[in-house]
Order: structure tokens, then sequence, then C-alpha cells
């Protein structure tokens, strides 16, 4: 049996991103022995795809974090052939192969059903970002969000994490400010249930103030940098900023003021290494409470193998909007 996948190779003298056709002695070891129907695009795969993105632990690598599919074989007895499966995150497309293919073969303690109210087109439609997404909603009220505390602010707001939380957040009853820097993409996160939009430049403004007047009860943030630092400074007393990214930066500049004299909670959000009791639970409020409304109908797009190399390029200029699927099978 051969299959189709999409290699990252690395040596000394080459860096090459191509579909190879491989076989099924290419798999690696492994317990659960997947038909993978959907894979998506996030911006980790984008890194991935770059020679000096310092993803991919060991080449030649299959990239794609994420997958969803059909059990083919299974040797562990939590799955069966048959079952319909996905994989968000742990070393899946960085030290293990990933997603881009027809074919995966993964470690069974990775693996998850999908959940009830989901399909494997639209669990990869969330995918990683959704996860990202859900877990910083569900952080931020645990430390004490509630709708009549004020706004929340979502930055990188048309991008994967951000365009899913936006309509999370607006769906729970919650007041919605987006930052974007796409000044054509006021409407799409409008029809996501955004009230206010404000441009990246208002969001990552330096400032000497160690604070400014309060202004977000809470806010999603997978921007990072200058932003996050700014959330910092406009935070309302008792808000929390729940931190997952880093597409403005991975350094910021703050003082202590606001944490001891605002009581300002940092909340910080991996979805990788997840453990699996959490990670069930967050996909079955995903496809529970947490689904987004309008999911494949306007958040997410279609590609193929052949596709994904351009949107990836895409997804690290900031280009992209909403989530990409890649379609396997
Ligand atoms: N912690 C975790 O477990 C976890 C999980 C998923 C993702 N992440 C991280 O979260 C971030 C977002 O991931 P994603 O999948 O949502 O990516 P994405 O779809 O590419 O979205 C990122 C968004 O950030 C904004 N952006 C891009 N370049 C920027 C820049 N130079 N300065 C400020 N904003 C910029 C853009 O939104 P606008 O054009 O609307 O401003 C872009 O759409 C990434 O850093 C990713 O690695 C972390």
């Amino acid at each position: 049996m051969t299959y189709r996948a999409l290699v990252v190779e690395k040596s000394d003298e080459q860096f090459a991103v191509r579909v190879k056709d491989l076989a099924e002695a290419d798999l690696p070891a492994g317990d659960v022995t997947i038909r993978v129907e959907w894979s998506s695009i996030n911006y980790k795969d984008g890194l991935a795809l770059t020679p000096n993105g310092r993803v991919i632990r060991s080449y030649p690598m299959v990239p794609g974090v994420d997958l969803a599919g059909t059990v083919l074989e299974s040797s562990d007895s939590r799955f069966a052939k048959g079952d319909a499966v996905m994989v968000t995150g742990y070393d899946a497309g960085v030290a293990h192969p990933g997603g881009f293919a027809e074919l995966a073969r993964i470690p069974a303690d990775w693996v998850m059903k999908v959940p009830a109210g989901l399909t494997t087109k639209e669990a990869m439609a969330l995918g990683t970002a959704g996860m990202t997404a859900a877990m910083s909603v569900e952080a931020l009220e645990h430390n004490g969000l509630v709708p009549a505390n004020g706004s929340v602010i979502v930055t990188g707001s048309t991008g994967g994490v951000g365009s899913t939380a936006v309509n999370m957040l607006a769906q729970r009853g919650y007041t919605v400010a987006a930052s974007t820097g796409k000044e054509s993409e006021h409407a799409f996160l409008k029809e996501l249930g955004a009230t206010e939009i404000l441009t990246r430049e208002d969001v990552s403004a330096e400032s000497n103030r160690p604070m400014e007047g309060e202004r977000w009860a809470g806010a999603v943030d997978p921007v990072g940098g200058a932003t996050t630092a700014y959330l910092v400074r406009t935070m309302k007393y008792g808000g929390s900023i729940a931190l997952s990214g880093l597409t403005g930066g991975n350094a910021f500049s703050t003082t202590v003021f606001p944490f001891i004299l605002r009581g300002v909670n940092l909340l910080g959000i991996d979805s990788v290494m997840c453990p699996m009791a959490k990670r069930e639970h967050i996909w079955g409020r995903l496809g529970a409470d947490l689904k987004p409304r309008g999911l494949l109908d306007s958040i997410a797009v279609e590609t193929d193998l052949d596709g994904v190399q351009k949107v990836c390029a895409e997804i690290l200029s900031g280009k992209v909007r909403g989530r990409t699927l890649v379609r396997l099978s």
C-alpha cells in the first residue's frame, strides 16, 4: 500500500518540501493506524515548512500537527477498526510523522475519539487553534470572567485562535472587541460577533506608563509581544489575559504594578501537551456549548495536500483568515 504525504527534508546542503508517495513500511512504529480524512493548517505548520522554523526536531518529517480520520488497525484495546479518531499536538508533525499524509500511525496515548457533536471535518476545522481558543475561554471563566464584567478583547482576531475565540465568546453573551491588522476583514469579524474593532497599532503601541485606563475584563491573546504589554496595562481590576501565542513577538516588557495594584492575571495556555483528561473535557465542550456557529460556512476553507505549502507561506505573513482544512481522502 502506498500513500501520499508532504515530506520536509533538511541536510547541510538542502531544504526541500514536496509531496511524495510513501510505502506502508515508511510508517513509524506505533499503535493506531489511521486513514487520515482531514488535517488543518496551524501557524506552527507554517514554521515547520521553513528551514529555520525550529519546530521540526528530526528530518525527514511529515508535518501537520492535527489529523482526524478512521482507524484502520489498532494494537491498543481503546481503539477499534472503523472508529472516528483525532490527534492534535504532542509530537505529531514535529518529531513523529503527522497529519499531512493519507496515512498516519500514532501512539495510542495521543489518540482521542472524535467527540459527540463533531464530524472529523468539523474537528479539524477547529483543530489545535480551536482547542486553544476553548482552553482560553475556559481559563478566563475559571478565573471569574462573566459577561457582566465588561468587554473581552481578542487579539490576532482574524487568525485561527482569534476567529474561533471571537465566535465562542460572542455566543456566550460577551461583548467582544477584536484587534486585527486586516482592514478588509472588519465585516467578517462583525459576522463572528465582534462589536468593536481595534487596529493592530492600537493594541501594540509602546508606552512608558505602567498602567492606563481600565478597559478590558478579559483577553484572549495569541499575538504576544508588545500586544501583551498593552493588555497588561489596560486590564480592569481582577481581569485575566489568556496568552497562547507569539505572532507579534516572543518578548514583552511590563511592570509589576498591574499585577499588585489591579490583581491582573496572566494565564498561560498550552494545547500541545495538554493532559488527555483535560483534552477530552475541552473537546467535549467544543462539540457542545463551545462549538462555533458557522464553522464550516464562514470560518474554515479547504485545500488539499498540493495546496499546503502555499497556505503555510501565507500564514507566516499573517495573510490567512480563519482556518484552513486539508482534505486527505
Ligand atoms: N499555546 C498553544 O498551545 C498554541 C496553540 C495554537 C496556536 N498557538 C500560537 O498562537 C498563535 C496564533 O496561532 P494561529 O493558528 O491562530 O495562527 P494564525 O491563524 O496565523 O493567526 C495569527 C494571527 O495573528 C495576527 N498576526 C500575524 N502577524 C502578526 C504580527 N506581526 N503582529 C501582530 N499580529 C500578527 C494575524 O491576525 P490579524 O491580521 O487579525 O491581526 C493572524 O491572522 C501562533 O503564535 C501559534 O504558534 C499556540
